[in-house]
């Protein structure tokens, strides 16, 4: 297959990059560097540098690159927190760049694409283990885009045929197993890198946010999905829609959730480090519970996640963190 992936430089969209080049197809990237890194590009991969808001540069990439058979699209803005804070941010990046994008491919004539969404779109759950068609309450600007999005998508099905799979992720972490690439955001939020940084020594401490939620320990719990799996759900999925598969939604979790403490303890096991820990208020926005049902993408797609152990999960981090102190600024 020849996948065109935008945000092929960033976190997700790097290692789905190498998962199709590991399985022999031709890859082309899209991506316009502000959030993606070079150092993170397969080197068999044909990168172009450029921004889905304009209309010129990812025009000028479908009119050269004949025969791409599908589009992966990774480039938005995904940070929880700075939503919040620039909302308008999100809309140019992640609206605005994907209508721009949906312009360009039905001028081009490309019928299929897979996307990015997330386990924000649902917002506070009604129940656990959340269902694709559970409501969709978005309680942060950056799960309302990732849901506009869809709908976008929607729409433009009925309008131009362009069919689409939207894989709305839990928490994705771990990275590839070679440690060549990794997560590197900056600045970092999530959970598993900060706790990595902390025991890598570039960091003094971790901090939980929240002690005092309906849980077991009192601390929120997530559904950790390996990088890697999620990759693997982006190829299955492009290969439905190519093998006739109409337009679908599915969530990518590992259907079990761990405490932010639990996540620490099994960080302290893996690297061996004293790991600090401070307890601090919650932060704005964070539901207690985020549990996948994936049983919908493993029936329809025949997805099987491969890491679905914690452990497992965090030893991949750490090959990452504990090589690469400063992300790809190390190498
Ligand atoms: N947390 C801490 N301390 C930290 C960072 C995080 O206690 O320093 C806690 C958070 O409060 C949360 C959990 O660890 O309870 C996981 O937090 P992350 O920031 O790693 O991830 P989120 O669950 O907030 O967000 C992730 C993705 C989003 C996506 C969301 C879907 O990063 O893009 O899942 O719910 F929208």
């Amino acid at each position: 297959m020849k996948i065109l992936v935008l945000g092929g430089a960033g976190y997700i969209g790097s290692h789905t990059v190498y998962r199709l080049i590991e399985q022999g197809n031709e890859v082309v990237i899209f991506d316009n560097l502000e959030t993606g890194h070079i150092e993170a590009v397969h080197p068999k991969a044909k990168f172009y540098k450029g921004d889905l808001r304009n209309r010129v540069e990812i025009d000028a990439v479908l009119d050269k690159e004949n025969g791409i058979d599908a589009v992966i699209h990774f480039a938005a803005n995904s940070l929880v927190g700075e939503s919040m804070i620039n909302p308008l941010k999100y809309y140019d990046n992640n609206l605005c760049g994907t209508k721009v994008l949906l312009e360009s491919l039905v001028a081009h004539n490309i019928k299929n694409i897979v996307f990015s969404s997330t386990a924000a779109t649902y917002g506070e759950p009604k129940h656990t283990p959340i269902l694709e068609d559970d409501p969709t309450n978005p309680t942060n600007c950056y799960g309302e885009t990732k849901k506009a999005m869809e709908r976008m998508f929607y729409w433009t099905q009925q309008a131009h045929g362009l069919k689409y799979v939207s894989l709305r992720y839990f928490n994705a972490c771990g990275a590839h197993i070679s440690g060549k690439i990794g997560e590197a955001h900056n600045p970092e939020t999530h959970l598993i890198p900060i706790i990595l940084q902390a025991a890598n020594g570039t960091r003094d401490h971790i901090s939980i946010f929240g002690t005092d939620y309906n849980t077991p320990d009192g601390t929120c719990i997530r559904d950790y999905i390996h990088v890697t799996d999620l990759a693997q759900a982006h190829i299955l999925a492009v290969k439905y829609l190519l093998n006739g598969g109409e337009s679908n939604i599915f969530n990518l979790g590992n259907g079990v959730g761990f405490s932010v403490r639990e996540v620490i303890e099994t960080a302290k096991k893996v690297t061996g480090k004293e790991i600090k820990v401070i307890e601090e208020e919650r932060r704005a926005g964070d539901p207690a519970i985020l549990i996948a049902s994936s049983d919908k993408a493993k029936n329809i797609l025949g997805w099987k996640p491969e890491y679905d152990d914690l452990s497992t999960i965090i030893e991949t981090a750490w090959k990452w963190h504990s090589t690469h102190l400063n992300g790809y600024l190390s190498d």
